[in-house]
């Protein structure tokens, strides 16, 4: 294990394993007929991180946050860059100078952004989101998405790209081929419409590639938004059921260091009220137990329930926005004040991990 002077909690994100990921995903899409887009906003665009994306084929990146775009575009990043939260009217200006497409669903912002695009003299590439039952962003209606392309090819600085949807955020809906199969029969009543053929047909993110993998994908979807399948890769074959073949799962480990053990009873003493964040936990009396208190807690976190500890009889008890509490009663080796023990992460702690100024991110 790399041992780190001065400040922990590390995260640490390896190149290799990222880089080999990466390249995986990327041919396993392109033999599909697919370009996907990398999105980079999970491990908040670390511009080391990201080249690695670039290195392994992806064309474009894209990220929710202008911010993180911005800072992409002033480390000289050489790949298109894709906004992929639908803009706020007042980040206009920025996301035509650094973004080369956004996705959209609002006809007014649309306009303010062909008229910043004119001002700049530009060309900003739109992806129009059709809302397929997830219940996020997207027109709900598919009348207003042939609309909105109609109404958008007559707009002089902007290029309609396509359609897209996204799956599985909200509502929690499952990528499927009736619901993509529905948009790219969508796709096909745009491009009657508008006389041409589109370029993207943005079928979802990480959670499209069961169906690719299964060999299910609808022919159409020639592009996906992919992010967590690349530098996460626990979450799918976890919560998904898929296996994917020669991925790496484990591109990143927490590391937290150990700043008390002690033998303690399991069930709190005294009137049980709420704990920190306004909640009744349920604690299970098992007696006295050696506990171990390490210095990482939900403020880095989100929720320590998405970290998974790597030592065999190491188990995560609770925490605060601090301090992370395990039951190490039944770790066989020897546990001292100063030792460091790692942690796996699901998505939802990495971006927590990633955007916290208190977690020290190195990439090996
Ligand atoms: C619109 C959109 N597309 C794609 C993605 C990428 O998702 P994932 O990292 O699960 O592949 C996200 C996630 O933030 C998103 O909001």
């Amino acid at each position: 294990m790399i041992e780190y002077e001065g400040q922990y909690p590390v995260y640490e994100i390896s190149a290799s394993k990222i880089k080999s990921n990466a390249q995986k995903i990327y041919e396993l899409c392109k033999s599909n007929g697919i370009e996907p887009a990398g999105v980079v906003k999970g491990f908040s665009a670390i511009p080391q991180v990201a080249e690695l994306f670039i290195e392994a084929g992806f064309k474009t990146l894209g990220d929710s946050r202008l911010k993180e775009i911005v800072r992409l575009r002033s480390c000289n990043i050489k790949a298109d860059l894709m906004l992929i939260r639908i803009p706020m009217p007042s980040e206009i200006p920025e996301l035509v100078r650094y973004a080369d497409s956004s996705l959209n669903s609002e006809i007014a912002t649309i306009r303010l952004i062909n008229e910043e695009a004119r001002l700049q003299g530009k060309i900003h590439g739109i992806v129009l989101m059709a809302d397929l039952g997830d219940l996020r962003e997207g027109f709900f209606d598919s009348n207003e998405v042939i609309k909105a392309a109609k109404g958008i090819e007559s707009l002089d600085s902007i290029r309609l790209l396509g359609i897209g949807t996204n799956l599985g955020c909200y509502g929690s809906i499952k990528p499927s081929e009736e619901n993509l199969g529905e948009l790219c029969r969508l796709a096909e009543r745009v491009e009657e419409q508008i006389g041409r053929r589109l370029e993207v047909i943005s079928g979802g993110a990480s959670t499209s590639l069961p169906l690719l993998i299964n060999g299910k994908m609808p022919p159409r979807i020639n592009h996906l938004r992919i992010g967590e399948a690349i530098i996460t890769a626990k979450d799918l074959p976890y919560l998904w059921n898929v296996e994917m073949p020669g991925i790496y799962r484990d591109p990143m480990v927490l590391k937290a260091q150990v700043i008390e053990i002690k033998q303690k009873p399991s069930f709190p003493v005294g009137e049980i009220f709420v704990d920190a964040f306004g909640n009744k936990p349920i604690y299970k009396n098992r007696g006295m137990r050696k506990r171990a208190l390490l210095a990482v807690g939900h403020k880095d976190t989100g929720d320590v329930t998405k970290l998974k500890p790597r030592h065999e009889g190491v188990e995560i008890i609770g925490s605060s926005s601090d301090h992370l509490i395990l039951d190490v009663e039944d770790y066989k080796g020897e546990l001292n004040v100063g030792d460091v023990l790692e942690f796996d992460t699901f998505y939802s702690a990495m971006i927590f991990l990633c955007s916290s100024d208190c977690v020290r991110k190195v990439v090996v």
